[in-house]
């Protein structure tokens, strides 16, 4: 049996396959970027009707400047149109939409293009989508420590939590990662510590409601322990448990 506890309120998604669902088209290698943002959208309506408050997915890695310069191009032009685009509907569907990650290297327009969206969005409150962009877990860490140092504040792991790229929502209790790889890629490095992670096969541009439901499914038959044992997790609920 499930119940309202057993949704998780913040769910992270790694968004891999986009690449290797184009190639199999003989597709550019972008018209998967390009599908992605289509499966992209109708993920932020699917977990805004299960009611997950939080999504928070990662579209541009601190390493994804390696990648071949035209990719890495369309890629920002894919975020620009997906801007101009997109925000009005999001804003009519109560999203607010969120940029975590180092805006130093982006361009102007960009940047502009970023905080217009942020601000338009700002008291939507049906659902939080954090767009991961130019971020990577480490720069994440490295950055909120130089800032409490700059600040003369101690280096603890609450004044760390307070002060990370996702300080504004609780750590995702799901990361799910598409298109059969098992790591975390530099994603959410200080954040995932407890996080539940599932995997699925399926590329990004293939992955749907159906495929979201049994991420969500296995989460909820997960038990979380942050560290305890089962019979201390069942004393704190309240229930009896025999050896
Ligand atoms: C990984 O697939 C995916 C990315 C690096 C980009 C993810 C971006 C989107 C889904 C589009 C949404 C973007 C914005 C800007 C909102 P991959 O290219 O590594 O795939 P592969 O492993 O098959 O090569």
């Amino acid at each position: 049996m499930t119940s309202a506890t057993d949704v998780p309120q913040h769910v992270a998604v790694v968004m891999d396959g986009n690449g290797r669902w184009a190639t199999q088209r003989y597709l550019p290698r972008i018209a998967g970027h390009r599908q992605g943002v289509e499966v992209l959208k109708r993920m932020v309506r699917a977990c805004a009707e299960r009611d997950i408050a939080t999504l928070t997915v990662f579209a541009f890695s601190s390493e994804n400047w390696r990648r071949p310069a035209d990719e890495v191009l369309g890629l920002m032009d894919i975020l620009m149109m997906a801007l101009s685009r997109e925000v009005t509907q999001m804003q009519r569907d109560g999203v607010q939409i969120r940029f975590v990650g180092s805006r130093e290297a982006l361009s102007e327009k960009i940047k502009t293009g970023l905080e217009k969206a942020e601000a338009l969005t700002a008291s939507n409150s049906k659902i939080v989508l954090n767009v991961c962009f130019n971020y990577g877990g480490r720069w994440d860490i490295a950055n909120a420590a130089r800032q409490l140092v700059a600040l003369n504040k101690e280096v603890t792991e609450d004044n760390l939590s307070q002060t990370l790229a996702l300080a504004h929502c609780p750590d995702p209790d799901l990361v799910i990662r598409t298109g059969g790889e098992k790591r975390l890629s530099n994603f959410l490095l200080w954040q995932a510590a407890y996080s539940e992670l599932y995997f699925s096969e399926l590329l990004w541009p293939d992955f749907d409601e159906a495929a979201l439901d049994a991420a969500l499914a296995e989460y909820a038959a997960r038990e979380r322990r942050f560290g305890k044992t089962s019979q201390q997790l069942a004393a704190d609920a309240g229930v009896a448990v025999q050896n």
